[in-house]
């Protein structure tokens, strides 16, 4: 007869839906009883939606059943989302936006900003009303890249309007601080920071927000999965093994905010000549599928190193929009309509308690994990036949 450290051991194996833990992991189980061969089980879950108790119910009762035990289930759910003592936790301070998506890197310079900029365009030019805020305080970039600098802010009563461009509204403290203006941020300063950029400004109804995060784990990230549902995580790496550590710690965060993870960007994934036409393997390339597979999440997307890319960030004219025949271009649209799909699949009405259940607020986002995945072989461009044989200036040097 099985005891309750047995169906406890059975229970590791139930993962909570949409999640890669278990519900043991999660704290989730909180009395096991045993009558003869049927056992009581309480749980108190975090989400109100039905699918989650009857995906539940049904994997708990086939892992019982494996060591031959009947179950009664008793969920414990939240009622309407309430506000707890932290003053922003469990309550959603942006509730006219349907989805809001973090763009997260493990580390600056990775190309965080111009996919946050080439995504939420592409998202827009597939019919999304999408706006972009840019939570990057140490950096704000997105004015620049999307054409926006020295462009004055709107003020109706207390509010900030968003700027707009190709289609997206933008707001930034890039256009909210002085240029050039040094401010040392504290813990307090980021958060007041944050909210205030989703709370006062005028964001209009919605479908998409991205937010351009800070680089790293830290008190941004805590604070705006504290303030807002969070509906997806978006991971933005370069292939080489260095990056790929930091990006760990990234979606380790994600997974402890409870933040569920649309996928990952490799972005400078190899360089393609622009004389010789083939590609180099500068910082590696492919390495992202083994970690995308590590965390259950897709790639959306691999973006080579392509002057266009930068040259349309420095200009203000994001290659999504400017360039649509590019490759580049292509691959952010294609990017784009998986985290379209992916948010589309994630209820309207969640609220932070039910994506974001159980952080107590404080909690540091930041932990390390390390597992290598497998490298890629690299093929250089000098090596490979060239597409387009005629010599040409420029390019890699390959001539
Ligand atoms: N795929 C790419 N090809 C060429 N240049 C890129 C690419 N991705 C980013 N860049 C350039 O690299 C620099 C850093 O990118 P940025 O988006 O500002 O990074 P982050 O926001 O992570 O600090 C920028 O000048 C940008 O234009
Ligand atoms: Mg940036």
């Amino acid at each position: 007869m099985a005891n309750i450290e047995d169906i406890k051991k059975e229970l590791e194996k139930v993962k909570y839906p949409g999640f890669a833990k278990s519900i043991i992991e999660f704290g989730f189980v909180k009395d096991v009883k045993v009558e003869g061969s049927n056992c009581l089980v309480t749980l108190d879950i975090t989400s109100t939606a039905a699918d989650v108790e009857t995906q539940l119910t049904k994997e708990i009762t086939a892992c019982l059943s494996a060591i031959e035990m009947t179950v009664t289930l008793n969920f414990n759910k939240p009622q309407a989302p309430k506000q707890s003592s932290n003053t922003v936790s469990g309550t959603n301070i942006a509730p006219q936006i349907k989805k809001i998506v973090m763009v997260s890197s493990g580390k600056g310079g990775v190309g965080k900003s111009t996919t946050t900029v080439n995504l939420a365009v592409a998202a827009a030019m597939q019919g999304k009303s999408v706006g972009i805020l840019d939570a990057d305080i140490y950096g704000p970039n997105i004015p620049r890249m999307m054409g926006l600098q020295g462009k004055e802010v709107e003020v109706i009563g207390d509010k900030a309007k968003p700027l707009n461009a190709y289609g997206v509204d933008v707001m930034s403290m890039g256009v909210l601080m002085e240029e050039g203006q040094a401010v040392i941020w504290r813990g307090s300063m980021i958060m007041k920071a944050i909210q205030q950029l989703l709370r006062d400004i005028l964001w209009e109804n919605l479908d998409i927000l991205f937010i351009d995060m800070p680089p790293g784990t830290g008190d941004a990230q805590l604070t705006l999965a504290q303030s807002v549902p969070v509906a997806a995580g978006i991971n933005v790496t370069t292939p080489q093994h260095v990056a790929l550590d930091d990006s760990r710690r990234s979606l380790d965060m994600f997974d402890k905010l409870h933040i569920p993870v649309a996928g990952v960007v490799e972005n400078m994934s190899g360089f393609i000549c622009p004389s010789c036409n083939t590609e180099s393997d500068i910082f590696g390339m492919g390495t992202c599928e083994a970690l995308a597979d590590q965390y259950n999440t897709q790639v959306l997307g691999s973006l080579p190193i392509e002057p266009a890319i930068r040259e349309g960030g420095d200009a203000g004219k994001p290659i999504v929009y400017c360039q649509p025949e590019s490759i580049s271009a292509k691959r952010y649209m294609e990017a784009a309509a998986k985290v379209i799909a992916f948010v589309d699949a994630i209820d309207d009405d969640r609220t932070n308690e039910d994506i974001q259940p159980t952080t107590p607020p404080g909690v540091s986002a930041c932990s390390t994990t390390a597992a290598a995945p497998k490298a890629e072989a690299s093929s250089g461009c000098c090596s490979s036949t060239p597409k387009d044989a005629a010599p040409k200036q420029g390019g890699c040097g390959c001539n």
